[in-house]
C-alpha cells in the first residue's frame, strides 16, 4: 500500500482536519500535565532542511522525541543530497532507513518526486508553492482563541507566497474567505497556488479594503527564502503592504493578527501591531508543535 503523505493542505479532507484538531487538543493538554504519551516509540522521522529554520526544526525534532521517537536532522551541505544525487536514489535510500521524512525545499516538484520514491509518508516543511504545517497550526490558534473558522473571513496582506498559497487551499478544504492583497505583479497564480477554483478568495488592490470586516488579518515576509535577490525591488513595491493599526482598525472588533515568524518590524508589519493586544504570533508559533504531533501520529498509526 502506498504511505500517506501531506504535501500540500488539500491533501487532507476536512474531516481528517477536523480529527487531527481533536487529537492536537488531547496531545496539546497531555503536553501541559507534562503527562508522557510515547505512541511512536522507536520510531524515526528524518529531516531534511534545503533553507534555514528555526520553528520547523524545532517543533518536529521536538515533537518527535517527545512522542517517544527519534529524529535526525540532514541537510544539503552535509549529505549527498547537496552534492547531486538523484531525489529518486535519496528517496528510496532514505525511505528504508527510517518511519517518517519531512522535508524543506525549493520546487514542490522536488517533494513530489521523492515523495514518489518513498515507503514512508512524506511532510512538506515548506517548499516555495506552499507550507501546509504553518496553516494547520494557524487554524488551530484561530480556533482556539475565536472559535470555528468556516465562514470567516481571512485577509491576506502582502506576498502571494507559499503561506498565501496555503491559506487559500485552506480556504476551499475548508469553507472560508480570504481577501487577498498584494502590489501589482505580486497577484495569486491559481494554479500554482492548487486552487480549484477562485469561489473562496477576492483580490484587493488596496490592503486597508482587504482587512475591512476581517476577523484575521496575517502577513509574511516580502521576500521569501530562495528569492533574495529581488529583495530591493520588493522593498519597493511592497512598501504600502505593511499591516498597521489603521488596518487593525477596520478589521473586525475581535480580529486576530498572526504571522508565521521570522518578522519584520517595520516591513510587513508594525512593531505595534504584532506586538499588541491582537497578536497571537506566540500561541501561534507554539501550535506547530502541538499539531504536527497529532499530524505524525497520524501519519503513522491512522485514527486512534
Ligand atoms: N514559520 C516557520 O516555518 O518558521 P521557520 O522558518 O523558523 O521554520
Ligand atoms: N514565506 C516565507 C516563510 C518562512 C517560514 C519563506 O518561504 O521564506
Amino acid at each position: 500500500m502506498s504511505p500517506r503523505h501531506f504535501l500540500q493542505f488539500r491533501d487532507l479532507s476536512r474531516d481528517e482536519i477536523r480529527y487531527l484538531f481533536e487529537r492536537t487538543r488531547l496531545i496539546k493538554e497531555r503536553f501541559k500535565r507534562y503527562e508522557t504519551y510515547h505512541p511512536l516509540a522507536d520510531r524515526t522521522l528524518v529531516m531534511i532542511f534545503e533553507k534555514a529554520s528555526t520553528r520547523t526544526r524545532l517543533s518536529f525534532e521536538a515533537g518527535m522525541q517527545q512522542l517517544g521517537g527519534s529524529a535526525i536532522y540532514l541537510n544539503t551541505r552535509d549529505s549527498q543530497l547537496g552534492r547531486g544525487e538523484p531525489v529518486e536514489d535519496a528517496a528510496q535510500v532514505i525511505s528504508r532507513m527510517c518511519d517518517l521524512v519531512m522535508i524543506r525545499t525549493f520546487e514542490q516538484e522536488i517533494i513530489e518526486r521523492f515523495a514518489r520514491h518513498s515507503r514512508v509518508p512524506v511532510v512538506n516543511g515548506l517548499t516555495n508553492e506552499y507550507h501546509p504545517c504553518q496553516i494547520l497550526a494557524d487554524i488551530f490558534t484561530y480556533i482556539e482563541h475565536r472559535g470555528s473558522i468556516e465562514g470567516r473571513t481571512v485577509a491576506w496582506i502582502g506576498d502571494s507566497n507559499n503561506v498565501c498559497n496555503t491559506w487559500l487551499q485552506a480556504a476551499e478544504v475548508l469553507g472560508f474567505n480570504v481577501h487577498v492583497s498584494t502590489p501589482p505583479g505580486y497577484e495569486v497564480e491559481p494554479e500554482r497556488a492548487g486552487l480549484f477554483g477562485t469561489d473562496h478568495f477576492e483580490e484587493f488592490s488596496d490592503p486597508l479594503e482587504a482587512c475591512r470586516g476581517a476577523d484575521l488579518v496575517t502577513t509574511d515576509v516580502w521576500t521569501s527564502m530562495g528569492f533574495e535577490q529581488e529583495n530591493d525591488m520588493r522593498r519597493k513595491a511592497f512598501a504600502d503592504w505593511c499591516v498597521d493599526a489603521e488596518m487593525m482598525a477596520v478589521a473586525s472588533t475581535d480580529a486576530c493578527f498572526m504571522h508565521c515568524l521570522p518578522a519584520h518590524r517595520g516591513e510587513e508589519v508594525t512593531a505595534e501591531v504584532i506586538d499588541g493586544p491582537q497578536s497571537v504570533v506566540w500561541d501561534e508559533a507554539e501550535n506547530r508543535l502541538h499539531t504536527q504531533k497529532a499530524l505524525m501520529e497520524f501519519l503513522l498509526l491512522g485514527r486512534l
